[in-house]
């Protein structure tokens, strides 16, 4: 019998999450009456948080499943255990998944390359078949990394290029989903921030690290031109998609969602040290290629049309006030604050 990190059967998880809502993360009050259920991967990530909490938000039953940070009411699933996998969409016969599990960073999948494609490859391959299988609708989410950056924008019909083997892991990943699953989504996006748990979650983020290093001299790429996304927008995307896919069964195949402010990890850093009225004169912009690293495009700016002119877009955070809002926990204030107050 499958067991959640509570030690629960997947029913009785199920039926305490009826009560309760997925888990203290995600506000009990919030839970509308119980509606169409939806089970998100990744749920322990910085993309799956924020699908869990805007489903939930909407009057979903949510189920998320994590790996090594699954928390009680959330469930431990190993996806690349078929049998598992099976097991899960078996006994919880969702409507909806939105499979966010991946291992994202490129250079771990440089080095680790078996076991990050057997998650962004074979995981996603199977969770396809067992998705036709039950009848959901399955979403995957995917990156701007499967192009190699030399001529944006990027519709959905242009040809990927991966330039390294993260970006081939998830366009395999992408081909076996829309093989299996022919009336899947595929929705590629670019760098990602949101309400992380520590700074170091996303690559955006962690240049609050660099901000505050004012005093030694700082280099930071000024030649990879990025559109910094909030993970909240795509997570409202991601329901957006999946109540109008369930009506109508042309929404399938791939789209493309992404912030518009075009910046590099040098100008991320500024307007992040300006928006917390930090120095900035110790960032120095570097404007060579890092060598050392997976190679990554250069400008893979993703033409987002088709989700718009379907009226399935969302108006993206503008990154100042988006970025603020994340990085707020991280200020000393704040620690002085919960200091005093708790
Ligand atoms: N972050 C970005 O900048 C970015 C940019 C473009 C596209 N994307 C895509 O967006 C999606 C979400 O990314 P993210 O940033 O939220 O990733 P993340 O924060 O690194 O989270 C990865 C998730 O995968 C889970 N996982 C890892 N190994 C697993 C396994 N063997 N079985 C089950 N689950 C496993 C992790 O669970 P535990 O932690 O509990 O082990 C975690 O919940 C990914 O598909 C990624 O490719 C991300």
């Amino acid at each position: 019998m499958l067991l959640d990190s509570a030690g629960l059967s997947w029913s009785e998880s199920w039926s305490r999450i009826r009560c309760l809502g997925l888990s203290s993360e995600f506000p009990e009050e919030e839970v509308v009456v119980p509606g169409l259920r939806v089970l998100v991967t990744g749920a322990t990530g910085l993309l799956g948080r924020a699908v869990c909490r805007e489903f939930q938000n909407n009057g979903w039953l949510v189920i998320g499943t994590g790996y090594k940070r699954a928390r009680p009411r959330l469930l431990r699933c190993d996806l690349t255990d078929e049998d598992a996998v099976r097991g899960l969409l078996h006994e919880y016969k969702p409507d909806v998944i939105v499979h966010c599990a991946a291992e994202r960073r490129p250079d771990v999948v440089e080095r680790h390359t078996e076991a990050a494609v057997n998650l962004n490859v074979h995981a996603t391959s199977t969770l396809a078949k067992e998705a036709a299988a039950c009848g959901a609708f399955f979403l995957y989410i995917s990156t701007d990394y499967v192009f190699d950056g030399r001529n944006p924008p990027y519709g959905e019909d242009d040809s990927p290029n991966p330039l390294n083997v993260y970006g081939r892991s998830k366009l395999e990943g992408e081909r076996e989903t829309l093989r299996h699953c022919p009336g899947a989504v595929v929705l590629r996006v670019p760098v990602l921030f949101g309400e992380v748990e520590s700074v170091t979650e996303s690559a955006v983020t962690s240049l609050w690290l660099k901000v505050q290093e004012a005093t030694e001299s700082c280099t930071l790429d000024h030649c990879q031109q990025r559109f910094p996304t909030d993970a909240r927008d795509v997570a409202a995307v991601c329901r957006k998609l999946s109540e109008r896919a369930r009506q109508d069964p042309s929404i399938r195949g791939i789209f493309h969602f992404s912030a518009k402010e075009q910046m590099t990890k040098y100008e991320m850093a500024v307007a992040i040290a300006q928006a917390f009225n930090l120095p900035s004169n110790h960032l120095i912009p570097l404007t060579e290629q890092p060598a050392a690293s997976a190679l990554r495009p250069v400008n893979s700016r993703l033409n987002c049309s088709r989700l718009e002119l379907l009226n399935l877009s969302v108006e993206p955070r503008p990154f100042t006030s988006a970025i603020t809002d994340c990085l707020w926990p991280f200020t000393p204030d704040k620690r002085w604050r919960q200091t005093v107050f708790h």
